[in-house]
């Protein structure tokens, strides 16, 4: 329920209280402008000078003991608890976007004695301070998982990467314009807004509220873009993990793009989860709502490349092993064995991005795991993704390694479906991949096989130890069927791979 004071001008001795769409008069509760605002008045759009009591005001001559958030503020004073912009900080002012140091004072200065004085928390963009404008506002992210993972995300020209990529953004546009029933009048929650970009579409999708959540100073860009895009009062930017930040409603619809390399790499998806279990409405949905993976046998180059990069790292290491005795008379010959180790790491059992063209593939895909997001649990998750698979072989020739990517369906929830449903596919297409490209995963050596034989096996996908965001793969596979191929390739073989 939404729930609002206000007056309209002059000094207020009426304002009136919003409740839905429903308006009704009642005494001093809030002014738009006001010269000055009297005892009880609890938020000013513009107020000469607001009285103790006020909570919020836009812009304030001065703000008084009391006011808990404001917008522009020239004087500060004590109580007040978060400024987008204020010349004058008082003590216990939590958070802070730009101080004008029209005193003398350096903002940065205010800035980090408001943070220090508060024990506001300081991680941002580049260490610096971050910003709490929005009561809702949550913690940010812990530091390793923010240097390992959520850094790269506080710059544009990362958006930048994404937003360009129009098969990903077209197919967002198109899941929540193509079925506007699904978002007009509803509360609306984008998990990792980013830039903002799909808070954006839900607001002109019709939605009455959607809360923007995003971890990193990212969010800063976001409010601009969405004021700027003439949506601030629909979109409410949240700065903050979603597993920290409070929202005062539940929601209708979960947006989110949360898809790493593989599907899994960056774990984001748990955080979607964790939103879901704390605020989605029963019959709710999830955009997008469903997931699938896949693995095909592939002829590719790449494999070849990759093997020729190792021998010539290997080739490297014996004359600089030679040069070390030469001119320093130390052998190193001892650590030969552990060089080729972490190089055949390196080369050969690493997945690498690439974009694969679907006459490569030399079978049918095998869809190994499905995911319904609305049922599927952090337990499950977070437990290592045991499969078989089974890729029939329709052309002859070796297998130089296989292919994995996703799709992902935006089919809404049993009791609110889509009216059209989108799928978002990252499979091999001949007019080019989308930024996640395809995960490649070398065989060494390659498998013989002949169309008519199948490769079956099972893959397990496992999360790094020491990153949870980082994915380790095993596949044991061996070729079936009656050609002389599968006879001689018909041995179980395990490849193990990092995705890094
Ligand atoms: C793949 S980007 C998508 C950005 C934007 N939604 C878009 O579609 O262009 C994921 C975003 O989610 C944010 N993010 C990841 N985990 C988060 C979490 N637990 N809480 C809040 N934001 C998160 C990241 O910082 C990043 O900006």
């Amino acid at each position: 329920m939404l729930e609002a004071h206000g007056a309209c001008l002059g000094n207020t001795m009426r304002g009136y209280e919003a409740r839905g769409r429903r308006l009704r008069l009642l005494p001093a509760g809030g002014a738009l402008v006001a010269g000055r605002s009297l005892a009880g008045c609890r938020s000013a759009v513009v107020a000469g000078q607001s009285p103790a009591g006020c909570r919020s005001a836009l812009v304030a001559g001065r703000l008084p003991e009391g006011c808990r958030s404001a917008l522009v503020a020239t004087g500060t004073s004590e109580g007040c608890r978060s400024a987008l912009v204020a010349d004058r900080l008082p003590a216990g002012c939590r958070s802070l976007l730009m101080a004008l140091p029209q005193t003398g004072a350096d903002t940065s200065a205010i800035a980090m004695a408001c943070v220090r004085s508060v024990g506001m928390d300081t991680l941002g963009s580049n260490g610096k301070a971050s910003v709490k404008v929005s009561e809702l506002d949550g913690k940010a992210p812990e530091s390793t998982d923010y240097a390992n993972y959520f850094c790269t995300y506080a710059f544009l020209y990362h958006q930048k990467d994404m937003l360009e990529d129009h098969k990903r953004t077209g197919a967002y546009f198109q899941a929540v314009m193509q079925n506007r029933r699904q978002f007009s009048g509803k509360v609306v929650l984008d998990v990792g807004t980013g830039s903002g970009i799909l808070a954006i579409f839900a607001a002109r999708a019709g939605a009455r509220k959607v809360y923007a959540v995003e971890a990193t100073s990212m969010a800063q860009h976001a409010r601009k873009l969405v004021q700027h895009n003439g949506l601030a009062g629909v979109v409410e930017v949240i700065q903050g993990t979603v597993e920290t930040v409070s929202l005062p409603e539940k929601v209708d619809v979960i947006i989110s793009e949360w898809m790493g390399y593989f599907l899994l790499r960056e774990s984001m998806l748990d955080s979607v989860l964790v939103a879901r279990d704390r605020f989605l409405k029963p019959g709710g949905s999830l955009f997008p709502s469903h997931a699938r993976l896949y693995l095909a046998p592939m002829r590719s180059t790449h494999a070849h490349h990759r093997k020729a990069e190792f021998q010539g790292s290997m080739e490297g290491w014996a004359g600089f092993t030679q040069d070390m005795r030469q001119y320093y008379g130390v052998d190193m010959g001892c650590l030969n064995e552990e060089y080729r180790r972490e190089q055949q790491e390196y080369f050969l059992e690493t997945s690498a991005w690439a974009d694969v063209h679907p006459s490569q593939l030399l079978g049918s895909p095998a869809c190994f795991m499905r995911y319904d997001l609305l049922t599927v649990t952090l337990e499950e998750l977070a437990a290592p993704l045991k499969a078989e698979f089974r890729m029939d072989v329709l052309d002859s020739g070796p297998v130089d390694g296989f292919v994995g990517y996703f799709d992902v369906q935006f089919r809404g929830s049993p009791e609110n479906p889509t009216d059209y449903e989108v799928l978002l596919s990252t499979a091999p297409d001949p007019t080019g991949a989308t930024h996640w490209g395809q995960q490649t995963f070398t065989l060494n050596p390659v498998l013989e096989v002949t169309a008519g034989d199948a490769v079956v096996g099972e893959i397990t996908v496992v999360r790094k130890k020491e990153n949870h965001r980082l994915m380790e793969v095993t596949v044991a596979h061996r070729v079936v069927g009656a050609s002389p191929a599968a006879a001689t390739a018909g041995h179980l073989r395990i490849s193990r791979y990092h995705i890094e």
